[in-house]
C-alpha cells in the first residue's frame, strides 16, 4: 500500500547512469512557487527528489524524524555534514536525457534555489564499487525493502515518504589496489573472487561493522549507492534510504567504533566530503505529494 504512494525510483534497481544535483538557496527566496513547480514535473521514477530541513523550516511545518545530519569524528577520520536545501537524484541511461532533466529541474526551481553541486553517478559492471565488490548484495528485497525504505502508519501526505541519506566518498584506489588481496577482501568481510561472506573476517570488515541483524533494533536500510568519477578523483555516491535515519545512524556509527572502538576498515581507503539528510515526499497522482509541508 505505501510502496504506491511512494517515489518509485527508491525502491527501483540502480540506473546505469545518474545525475545528483545539489541546491542551496537564493537568499530569502520563498520556496513555495518553487516546489509547486518541482512537484509538476517530477516523477519520483526518473527523479527523485529530496527536501532539506531548511526548506521544511521555511514553510513553517515539521516533519516528524527529518534532522541535520551531525558531524562526527572518530580516530584520524572526519565525517562532515553539508546540509542542503532540495537534492534530486536524476536516473536513466542516456547522459544527455539526464542532462536535459538537469536544465529543466534547474529552470522550474530557479526562483528559490540555485545548484550548489552536481555529481555525475554510473553503475560500474553489475553494481560494482569502483574497487571491484558488489554493493548491494545484503538489501532488503520486496517487502522487507519497503518496510525498511518507506514511512507507514502515520497517515496521508506522509505515508509512502522516505528518509535519505546521501554521502560523497572519495576514494584512494592506488592505495586499495597496493594492498594483497586478501587485504582487500578483509577490508569488505567478502571474497572478490565468489562474493561469499568472509567468516574469520577481522571485526574491523566492512559487512561485519554493518551487518545489519546485529543491531537492536535491527538496522536495515535500502541502499542505492552508485559510483562517480571526476578529473582527479573518483569514488561512491552512498545513498541509504529509510524510514527513519536512526538505522543509518547506528550503522554509522559503528563503523566509526563509537560502540566499539573499532574503525571500519573501508577508512584505510575512503573518506567522506560530504554528508546530508532529505526528506522524500510521497507520490498522489503522478505528482510529488507536498501536503505534509503546506503545499
Ligand atoms: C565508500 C563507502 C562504502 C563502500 C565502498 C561500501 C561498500 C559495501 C560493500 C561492497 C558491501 C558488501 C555487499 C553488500 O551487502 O552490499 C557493503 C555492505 C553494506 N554497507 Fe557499505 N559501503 C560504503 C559505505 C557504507 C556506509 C556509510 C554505510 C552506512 C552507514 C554502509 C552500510 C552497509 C550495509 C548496511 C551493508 C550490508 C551489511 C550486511 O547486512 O551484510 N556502507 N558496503
Amino acid at each position: 500500500m505505501v510502496m504506491s504512494t511512494s517515489q518509485s525510483g527508491i525502491l527501483a534497481e540502480v540506473p546505469r547512469l545518474a545525475r545528483y544535483l545539489f541546491f542551496s538557496w537564493v537568499p530569502q527566496a520563498d520556496p513555495k512557487e518553487a516546489l509547486k513547480k518541482l512537484a509538476d514535473l517530477v516523477d519520483g521514477d526518473s527523479v527523485v527528489v529530496g527536501i532539506g530541513q531548511s526548506v521544511v523550516m521555511a514553510l513553517g511545518k515539521k516533519v516528524d524524524g527529518l534532522r541535520i545530519f551531525t558531524p562526527q569524528v572518530g580516530d584520524g577520520v572526519d565525517v562532515p555534514s553539508t546540509p542542503f536545501a532540495l537534492w534530486c537524484w536524476i536516473r536513466g541511461t542516456d547522459r544527455g536525457e539526464l542532462l536535459h532533466q538537469s536544465r529543466m529541474i534547474r529552470s522550474a526551481v530557479a526562483s528559490a534555489f540555485r545548484v550548489a553541486q552536481v555529481i555525475d553517478g554510473f553503475q560500474f559492471r553489475d553494481s560494482r564499487d569502483l574497487g571491484g565488490y558488489e554493493d548491494g548484495t545484503e538489501n532488503p528485497k520486496g517487502d522487507d525493502a519497503v518496510a525498511a525504505a518507506l514511512v507507514s502508519g502515520v497517515g496521508d501526505g506522509v505515508d509512502g515518504s522516505s528518509f535519505v541519506a546521501v554521502q560523497q566518498w572519495v576514494h584512494d584506489l592506488d592505495r586499495f589496489e597496493s594492498m594483497s588481496q586478501s587485504q582487500r577482501d578483509h577490508t569488505f568481510g567478502r571474497r572478490l573472487a565468489d562474493n561469499e561472506e568472509i567468516e574469520d573476517a577481522p571485526d574491523s570488515a566492512h559487512v561485519k561493522r554493518t551487518a545489519q541483524e546485529d543491531f537492536e533494533p535491527e538496522a536495515f536500510v535500502v541502499r542505492r549507492s552508485m559510483p562517480w568519477a571526476g578529473e582527479n578523483r573518483e569514488g561512491l555516491v552512498f545513498v541509504a534510504f529509510g524510514k527513519s535515519f536512526d538505522a543509518f545512524e547506528a550503522l554509522l556509527h559503528r563503523m566509526m567504533g563509537q560502540d566499539d572502538g573499532v574503525l571500519d576498515a573501508l577508512f584505510t581507503f575512503t573518506y567522506p566530503v560530504s554528508g546530508s539528510y532529505f526528506w522524500c515526499p510521497p507520490m498522489k497522482d503522478g505528482q510529488l505529494d507536498l501536503r505534509a509541508v503546506g503545499l
